[in-house]
């Protein structure tokens, strides 16, 4: 059995006797981790598994496992050559009487619109910082993201064993840079590169860690009080009390109002190397990350937690396993209670299946997931109907505010090689689209030569890695003249195609986009034709 998760047997130890969906529902914590990559997300996830007592006590079990997926699954070869992930993972632990699903994201700003996905199925996320760097370009674009979703974040500064920028810098960094207010919960004591402990801002108390061997078991800890602290520590100690009580009269305390609107962010400093300050940010996930609620429905209505079982779809991904070739949409469940097993319904389709294969996934291992709550991840394996936004349900139909696509910024003409291969080519290219791994744009050269749009370049490296080696179909992408898109209509289509330098393209669930060779020209054609219709998307020219 995969000790990284919760699985049957241990779910009915963490509590799956209770199969109330308000209790179960109050019991989870669902949230994502976004950082620049090397901040330490892999580092501070073997160590969340760690404190959940689902690792073994192995660490270094992420590293060897990403190995290992690595060498299972063949486009997930590319990830490895770029040291790039692209793929994300489903993690689910207990800390204290709470269960946690982890939902990993891509750090590569070139997939950010799949991280916008994975957060949507998130109910807050955890950003994570190197002290020595503060924020980095990645982590900026994937907090707009988090900002556009409207998600609160907790932040974690990492690597505070190492030499790195003061605490009171760091803070200001957050504050001008993300315009939002830094509320510490903890407060470390010692200098970044010589890290002795923190203070607890909620109770006052002084916690000072020691160090094991490269942190691979839980990081002993000792409660000091105050008088002894001063003893012992010396000028950290007064240091750190003079900057507790700045804090203090400047206000800056955590704050839930704040934080779920996403106007604050509760601070925690530590190192997810020596695990140091590990626990207490896993307690603020427990005492602050919001346990799911009633989930928006398209008809502005809400989604009880005890309603018959409903979820959506937020990943569809195919080939994560070479032998099987098999396709997996990951669907969060928002109401009811999951039963492996159960027929349900696929909103688009409005066909029946059951859920036989339903798992959960950490890279290549998987584990048969009998029951589910709200808030949990379930990946169904083989569910081909489901696209990223849909609804499945059990009994009361529903449905979902579709997730919004990104404005694609990169566009490339694809066609096949050896013509021969037309077929692979055409069934390659339709499943990146219902991935939405890239959007497929389509004009007058249809099926033969579509356009590809993607946010970050890297996508085509990743559509034309897998149409080779996925499905056999080598690929030519040549470069197109557009630089920028807007959503239009049919209305518009005509006038705007009788234009230079614009084109109206189709994707396969009949959006219209108008592609344009330069904003300039574009913001002439709407400052010119106010009558025709050219909407933003999400994310335009930035993320
Ligand atoms: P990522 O997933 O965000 O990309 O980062 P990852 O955890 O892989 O960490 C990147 C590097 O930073 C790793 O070093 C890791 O050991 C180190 N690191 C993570 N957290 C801390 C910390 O709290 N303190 C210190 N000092 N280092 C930390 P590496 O040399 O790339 O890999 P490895 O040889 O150590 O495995």
């Amino acid at each position: 059995m995969c000790p990284a998760f919760v699985g049957a047997r241990q779910w009915r130890r963490y509590g799956g006797q209770v199969n109330d969906p308000r209790e179960q529902a109050a019991r989870r914590r669902t949230f994502a981790i976004i950082s620049h990559p090397d901040a330490g997300k892999t580092t501070l996830t073997e160590k969340f598994l760690l404190y959940g007592g689902a690792l073994g006590v192995e660490a270094g079990a992420v590293k060897a496992r990403e190995g290992r997926r690595s060498a299972t699954s063949d486009w997930m070869d590319l990830e490895q050559q770029r040291g790039i992930s692209i793929t994300s993972t489903v993690l689910q632990f207990p800390h204290r009487d709470k269960i946690l699903n982890l939902l990993d994201t891509p750090g590569h700003r070139d997939f950010s619109e799949d991280t916008y996905r994975v957060l949507a199925a998130a109910d807050a996320a955890v950003m994570v910082l190197d002290a020595a760097k503060g924020i980095e370009p990645q982590t900026l674009k994937l907090f707009e993201v988090c900002r556009e979703r409207e998600i609160p974040f907790l932040t974690f500064i990492n690597k505070w064993d190492r030499p790195g920028r003061s605490a009171l810098e760091l803070l200001d960094e957050i504050e001008e840079r993300l315009v939002v207010e830094p509320t510490p919960m903890t407060w470390p004591v010692g200098i970044a590169g010589d890290f002795r402990g923190v203070i607890h801002r909620g109770t006052g108390a002084y916690t000072r860690f020691e160090r094991t061997a490269r942190g691979s078991t839980i990081a002993p800890e000792e409660d000091i009080d105050a008088e002894r602290a001063a003893a012992e520590e010396g000028p950290s100690w007064v240091e750190a009390r003079d900057e507790v009580d700045l804090l203090d009269s400047l206000g800056r305390v955590v704050d839930a109002k704040t934080f779920l609107a996403g106007e604050s962010t509760p601070v925690f400093f530590g190192s997810a190397l020596t695990n140091f300050g590990v626990r207490f940010l896993l307690d603020g996930v427990v005492d602050l990350v919001p346990s799911p609620s009633p989930r928006l429905l398209a008809d502005g209505g809400r989604r009880a937690l005890d309603a018959p079982f409903a979820a959506f779809a937020f990943k569809v991904q195919a080939g994560m396993d070479k032998a099987h070739r098999d396709r997996v949409a990951f669907v969060r469940v928002c109401s009811g209670r999951f039963e492996r097993g159960m027929i349900v319904t696929a909103e688009r389709s409005g066909r029946q299946f059951s859920t036989k294969y339903a798992q959960t996934m950490f890279g290549q291992d998987r584990e048969t997931v009998e029951e589910a709550y709200p808030g949990d991840v379930i990946g169904l394996v083989n569910a081909n109907d489901l696209r990223v936004g849909d609804a499945i349900y059990a009994a009361e139909p529903c449905s979902f505010p579709p997730l919004p696509a990104f404005a694609p910024e990169h566009f490339m003409r694809v066609r096949v090689k050896d013509t021969s291969k037309f077929k692979q080519f055409r069934k390659g290219i339709t499943q990146l689209d219902e991935e939405g791994a890239i959007q497929v744009l389509r004009d007058d050269m249809g099926e033969t030569a579509p356009i590809l749009g993607a946010v970050g370049p890297m996508q085509f490296e990743v559509a034309s890695y897998r149409l080779e080696n996925e499905f056999g179909a080598p690929a030519l992408l040549s470069p197109t003249n557009y630089m920028i898109a807007r959503r239009t209509d049919a209305a518009s289509r005509d006038r705007l195609r009788a234009m230079q330098g614009v084109d109206v393209l189709a994707r396969d669930d009949g959006t219209l986009l108008a592609l344009f060779e330069s904003k300039y020209w574009m913001d002439r054609v709407i400052a010119d034709h106010p009558e025709l219709t050219l909407e933003r998307m999400v994310a335009e020219g930035g993320l």
